[in-house]
């Protein structure tokens, strides 16, 4: 039987690098299901023209159809954006409707030893956000943010082995700069969780390689962690790799291991060489010259 992937670039350079993540998964041959990609609609253009961000039937293609799916991201074509009537972010609506309720963004450095300068995952709250479960500390918002401490302690004490320790958040995003190594797991209610990882992703050089995927009990959506980056949409300088990278936790989460390690090493290959990088990292390659170099070590 084969994999279907639903594949919904929407917006910006979500239709530069999730084509790219698609070449990858191609690449992979006979080592995982023969994939067969159902284009799906929704972003901020579809909303333009139709009114909707995210239209009645991608959700359901993606429920009665797909074993998991690619997302790129939305935009308002700004940054920052300005709220617009009616619309709303097609990811945050996907998240909610197929209870993707872990978005898991590891950040990982890569250098020629082979010992990462950072080695880290954060672990964001992802069907909820500021009204709910808070984004404060809780020893100022002990109520809400006490809420999600204390059952994130709960469900530790299942897992002795695991050692918990505590941060505030302000004072975790000095740490994260001073000492990252201190972190192996960050887990955070919803907008704290989304400004970490964009701060760690500076630590190893670019938001345009930091991955993710918005996982449930059902479902497993990959998705950079990048927005649609509208100063570079374009000019066929977005890198790749964080989408790339983003199908390989996708297929890792779906069973398909090795796969997903094939993909990550030609990644990691590309990376520590150096010789072909795109302008966030430095190089002068375009976002396909990229693809192509990891395809080939794929
Ligand atoms: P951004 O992540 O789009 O860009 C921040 C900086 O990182 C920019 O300098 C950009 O050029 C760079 N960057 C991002 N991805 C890159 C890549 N693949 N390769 C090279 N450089 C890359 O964040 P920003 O500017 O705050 O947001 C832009 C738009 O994206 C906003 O409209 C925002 O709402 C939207 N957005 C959508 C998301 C989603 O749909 N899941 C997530 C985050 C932002
Ligand atoms: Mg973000």
């Amino acid at each position: 039987s084969s994999l279907k992937i639903g594949l919904i670039p929407a917006d910006g350079i979500g239709r530069e690098v999730i084509p790219a993540a698609r070449q990858a998964i191609e690449a992979l041959g006979s080592s995982i299901p023969k994939p067969e990609f159902i284009d799906l609609d929704a972003g901020f253009e579809y909303f333009q023209k139709h009114g909707k961000a995210l239209p009645e039937e991608t959700l359901q293609k993606l429920k009665n159809e797909c074993d998991c799916a690619m997302f790129g991201l939305s935009n308002l074509h700004s940054s920052p954006s300005t709220k617009v009537a009616g619309y709303s972010s097609p990811i945050v609506a996907l998240r909610k409707a197929m209870d993707l309720y872990a978005n898991i963004r590891p950040v990982v450095g890569v250098s020629a030893s082979g010992k990462p300068s950072v080695d880290l995952v954060v672990v964001r709250e992802n069907t909820e956000c500021l009204h709910l479960t808070i984004i404060h500390k809780s020893n100022v918002l002990s109520i809400t943010d006490g809420l999600f401490r204390e059952s994130v302690r709960a469900v530790a004490k299942e897992w002795p082995d695991i050692t918990i320790a505590e941060q505030l958040v302000d004072s975790a995003v000095y740490k994260l700069f001073r000492e990252p190594n201190v972190f192996d797991v960050m887990v955070a209610p919803n907008l704290y969780g989304d400004i970490l990882s964009d701060a760690a992703a500076a630590l190893v050089g670019s938001l345009g390689v930091v991955p993710s995927i918005n996982a449930g009990d059902d479902f497993v959506i990959g998705e950079p962690v990048h927005g649609s980056a509208p100063d570079i949409a374009g000019q066929h300088k977005a890198n790749p790799v964080a989408s790339i990278r983003s199908a390989a936790m996708m297929l890792r989460h779906l069973g398909y291991g090795d796969a997903a390690s094939r993909i990550e090493k030609a990644v990691d290959t590309v990376l520590v060489e150096g010789h072909v990088l795109t302008p966030d990292l430095g190089g002068k390659a375009t976002t396909e010259q990229v693809t192509q170099a990891i395809l080939k070590l794929i």
